[in-house]
C-alpha cells in the first residue's frame, strides 16, 4: 500500500487505554460553505432544511398535537430550492477498501443509524466522485443474510438477496428518501495524528443500489451517528466523538474527532461545561440525543419556561434534543413567541416587514446601511448543571437585505415549531464550539473554541 504509513486501529485503542489522545479525524463540509451565498440566502436555505427536517422527523403522529404546524419562517422560506432541496448541512469525509480507499462524502446525521454509501449504482443521485466500485476492493466481502445484524430486524426491512445469501436492506427517513443495496463490510481510512492513515477493517456499511430523495450534490450517502447499534460510533466502538464547527461565512472545513479528542483547553476560548443525556422516549427517537433544558434567558429577562415544559411528554412528545444535522435550533410555539417578544422589547430597532405581520415567523430588525451590527441581548440555554451563553454570531445573521426593499439587518436565526415539537438545537447554534458526545459517561461536554485551529 503506497507511502502511507498504517495505523490499526487496535494500536490507536491501545494508546487511548494509557490516556494518550488517539482520535481519529474527519473534515467536515457544510454544504454551503464557499459557494458564495449572500446571508440572506444562506439564511433562507437553512431556514428551508430545518424545516424539512423538523416537518420530517417530527411532524405529530396522526390524531396528536395541534396543527399549528411548524409555522417556521414563511416569509424567508419563500421560493424553493429546487434541484438542491435535502436536509443534511455537513458532510463526513473518509474512504473505503483496498489497496486504494475510494472517497466517501457521507452527510453527518446524528438523527439516524445506518452508514451506507452509492456504490454499483443502479438508480443513483449526482455525487461529487465516482459511487464506490466494490470490484475495485481486495478487502469488501458481503454480509450474510442469516448474520444477526440482518436477521433480527436491526435494519427497517432486510432479508436474503435473490440468488446468494447476502443480507439485502431497504432503508427509509422520515423525509421519504430511501436507499437499498446490500450489507457489506470492508476497511474504512480515517486521518489519523500525524497526518497518518488509520485503517479499520471489517466495518459494515450500506452499499446502495437504488438510492432516491433529498440527497445533495456534495454527498454520497449517510453517516448514522445516533445511538443504535449499526451507527458509526457504534461500528468503531467509540467512548466519544466530536466536532467543532468553523463559522457558516468561512469556507474552512470543520474538524471531527472519532475518539477522544485531544486536549480539550487547547483552543477554548471559554469554560468546558457538561450537560448529562437524559433518557430519550420510547419508539422512533429513541436512539436520538436527549439533553435537559430547564430555562431560557434573553438579555435581562429569564423566560416563564421552567424544565417541565422542556422534558419529554406523554412518554414522546417535547424534550430537548440536539442536532448536529439540523441547521437552526427551534422551539416550541409558545417558547418562540415568548422568547421573540423578549428580544423585540429588549432590541430598540424596528422590526422588518418581513416578520412584522406573523408572531410565528423568524425575526428580523431594521438598521441604517451604515450603522454597524448592533448589540443584542444575550441568549443564554440553562442546561442541568451547565449555562450554555451563546456568542452573538450563534444566534444572530446580520443580513443584508431581509425583505425585498425594506432594508437589512439582525435576524435572530431562531425557528419555531410546532407545540409538540421537541427543542431542538441546530449547528448554526454551535459555531466555534468543540461539541463533545461523551457516550461511555453518558453527557454532552461542549467548550467555546477556535474551530478552525484545532
Ligand atoms: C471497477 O473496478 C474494476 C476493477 O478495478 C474495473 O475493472 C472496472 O472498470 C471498474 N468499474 C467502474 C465503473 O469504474
Ligand atoms: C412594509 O409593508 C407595508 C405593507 O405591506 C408596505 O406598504 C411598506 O412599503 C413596507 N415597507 C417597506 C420598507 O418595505
Amino acid at each position: 500500500m503506497c507511502a502511507l504509513h498504517v495505523l490499526f486501529l487496535a494500536v490507536l485503542l491501545a494508546m487511548s487505554a494509557t490516556g494518550h489522545a488517539a482520535a481519529l479525524r474527519a473534515d467536515l463540509r457544510h454544504v454551503d460553505s464557499g459557494r458564495g451565498f449572500t446571508k440572506r440566502e444562506l439564511l433562507r436555505r437553512m431556514a428551508t432544511r430545518s424545516r424539512a427536517r423538523v416537518d420530517s422527523r417530527w411532524s405529530p403522529p396522526p390524531g396528536r398535537g395541534a396543527n399549528a404546524h411548524a409555522a417556521v419562517t414563511a416569509p424567508l422560506t419563500r421560493g424553493t430550492v429546487g434541484k438542491e432541496e435535502f436536509n443534511s448541512d455537513y458532510v463526513i469525509h473518509f474512504a473505503i477498501g483496498t489497496p486504494q480507499p475510494q472517497p466517501v462524502a457521507l452527510a453527518l446525521d446524528t438523527g439516524s443509524d445506518l452508514v451506507w454509501t452509492q456504490c454499483d449504482c443502479d438508480v443513483c443521485f449526482d455525487q461529487p466522485f465516482p459511487a464506490l466500485n466494490t470490484s475495485a476492493s481486495d478487502t469488501l466481502r458481503g454480509v450474510s443474510c442469516y448474520d444477526p445484524l440482518c436477521a433480527r430486524g436491526r435494519l427497517k426491512l432486510s432479508g436474503c438477496a435473490a440468488g446468494d445469501n447476502l443480507c439485502l436492506y431497504v432503508y427509509s427517513y422520515a423525509d421519504k428518501s430511501m436507499t437499498t443495496g446490500l450489507i457489506f463490510e470492508d476497511t474504512f481510512s480515517f486521518k489519523a495524528p500525524n497526518g497518518k492513515v488509520a485503517a479499520v477493517p471489517n466495518l459494515r456499511f450500506g452499499c446502495g443500489m437504488y438510492n432516491a430523495g433529498k440527497f445533495g450534490p456534495t454527498e454520497s450517502g449517510v453517516a448514522g451517528f445516533a445511538r443504535g447499534p449499526l451507527s458509526l460510533p457504534s461500528l468503531l466502538k467509540l467512548p466519544r466523538f466530536s466536532h467543532c464547527f468553523t463559522t457558516l461565512v468561512e469556507s474552512r472545513t470543520s474538524p471531527m474527532f472519532l475518539g477522544t479528542p485531544d486536549n480539550l483547553g487547547a483552543q477554548a476560548t471559554g469554560p468546558i461545561q457538561s450537560t448529562p443525556f437524559v433518557r430519550s422516549p420510547a419508539g422512533p427517537f429513541g436512539t436520538l440525543y436527549y439533553i435537559s433544558l430547564k430555562g431560557i434567558t434573553v438579555g435581562k429577562t429569564r423566560l416563564p419556561f421552567d424544565a417541565s415544559e422542556f422534558a419529554v411528554k406523554d412518554g414522546i412528545s417535547g424534550g430537548t434534543i440536539i442536532d448536529s444535522g439540523s441547521s437552526i435550533t427551534s422551539f416550541p410555539l409558545p417558547v418562540f413567541r415568548s422568547l421573540r417578544k423578549a428580544f423585540m422589547s429588549q432590541v430598540p430597532l424596528p422590526v422588518a416587514n418581513v416578520s412584522a405581520t406573523d408572531p410565528d415567523t423568524m425575526l428580523c430588525f431594521l438598521t441604517s446601511p451604515k450603522k454597524e451590527a448592533p448589540a443584542m441581548p444575550k441568549l443564554i440555554l440553562h442546561l442541568d448543571g451547565a449555562d450554555w451563553d451563546l456568542p452573538r454570531e450563534n444566534y444572530v445573521l446580520d443580513v443584508e437585505d431581509v425583505d425585498d426593499g425594506s432594508g437589512g439587518g439582525p435576524c435572530l436565526v431562531i425557528n419555531s415549531a410546532d407545540e409538540s415539537s421537541p427543542t431542538i438545537i441546530g449547528n448554526f447554534q454551535q459555531q466555534n464550539t468543540h461539541i463533545v458526545y461523551d457516550l461511555e459517561k453518558n453527557k454532552l461536554v461542549f467548550v467555546p473554541a477556535r474551530c478552525d485551529k484545532l
